[in-house]
């Protein structure tokens, strides 16, 4: 594997952007989105081990164990289709995630391409994530105010109308996951910019123009 291969992570709280931008990115880019949120959510309607000791952590807006995180991700990132290059949305969040990640790399001969912080208000975050919802069929994202689909209730991408939203997107619980965010995660914004990958975005701009500063970043890092 080429250590030239992107490795990309997408830093922010809660609402900041990052899976609306890694799914872009995925789209556009052809990087794989890895979004440790998304694997934890699947291991919780799956019903497995893991799924079954999440699941309160997350209602209640903490974060999961170190151990349980990376044992999810260090199994999709052995997946073949990783070797294209990866958007880390939602991992590390942790300093122990961190230092596991630098070592997971070293070891398949690839390093980190560019940390992006997005950079938000806390208050804002708390409207952006009360609002949002998702197609059931095809996983888009929409917003009640700030990214409607053409048709109320109809899905833009596949045409569903099972619309779905998460159990954890209440104001509360919100507010602990903000706190969460700026105890244990918020500190990996220094770690990265003493690496001196770290790059920071204006995510309260919208959804376009952070697109567009993503793009400038990940165009100067040759994705
Ligand atoms: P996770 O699923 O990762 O959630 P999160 O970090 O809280 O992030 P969100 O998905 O809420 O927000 P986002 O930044 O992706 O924003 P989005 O693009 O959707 O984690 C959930 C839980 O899992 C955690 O609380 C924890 O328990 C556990 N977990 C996950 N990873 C873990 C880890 N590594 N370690 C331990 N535990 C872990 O945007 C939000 C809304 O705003 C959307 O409606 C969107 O359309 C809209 N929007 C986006 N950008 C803009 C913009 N620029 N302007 C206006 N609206 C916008």
């Amino acid at each position: 594997m080429s250590d030239e291969t992107p490795v990309l992570i997408l830093l922010g709280p809660p609402g900041a952007g990052k899976g609306t931008q890694a799914r872009m990115l995925e789209e556009e880019n052809g990087l794989i989105q890895l979004s440790t949120g998304d694997m934890l959510r699947a291991a919780v309607a799956a019903g497995t081990p893991a799924g079954l000791a999440a699941k309160a952590v997350m209602e209640a807006g903490a974060l999961v164990s170190d151990e349980i995180v990376l044992a999810i991700l260090q199994e999709r990132m052995a997946q073949p289709d990783c070797n294209k290059g990866i958007i880390l949305d939602g991992f590390p969040r942790t300093d122990g995630q961190a230092a596991a990640l630098d070592q997971l790399l070293a070891d398949q001969g690839r390093r980190i391409t560019a940390a992006v912080s997005l950079e938000v208000d806390d208050e804002a975050m708390v409207e952006r994530v009360s609002g949002r919802y998702t197609c059931g069929a095809c996983g888009e994202g929409y917003h009640d105010r700030f990214r409607k689909p053409a048709k109320a209730g109809t899905c833009d991408k596949c045409g569903g109308t099972d619309m779905k939203r998460r159990a954890d997107d209440n104001a509360t619980t919100v507010r602990e996951r903000l706190k969460a965010y700026h105890a244990q995660t918020a500190p990996l914004i220094a770690f990265y910019e003493a690496k001196g990958v770290l790059e920071r975005i204006d995510a309260m701009a919208p959804i376009a123009e952070v697109t567009a500063s993503l793009g400038r970043i990940t165009g100067r890092v040759a994705v």
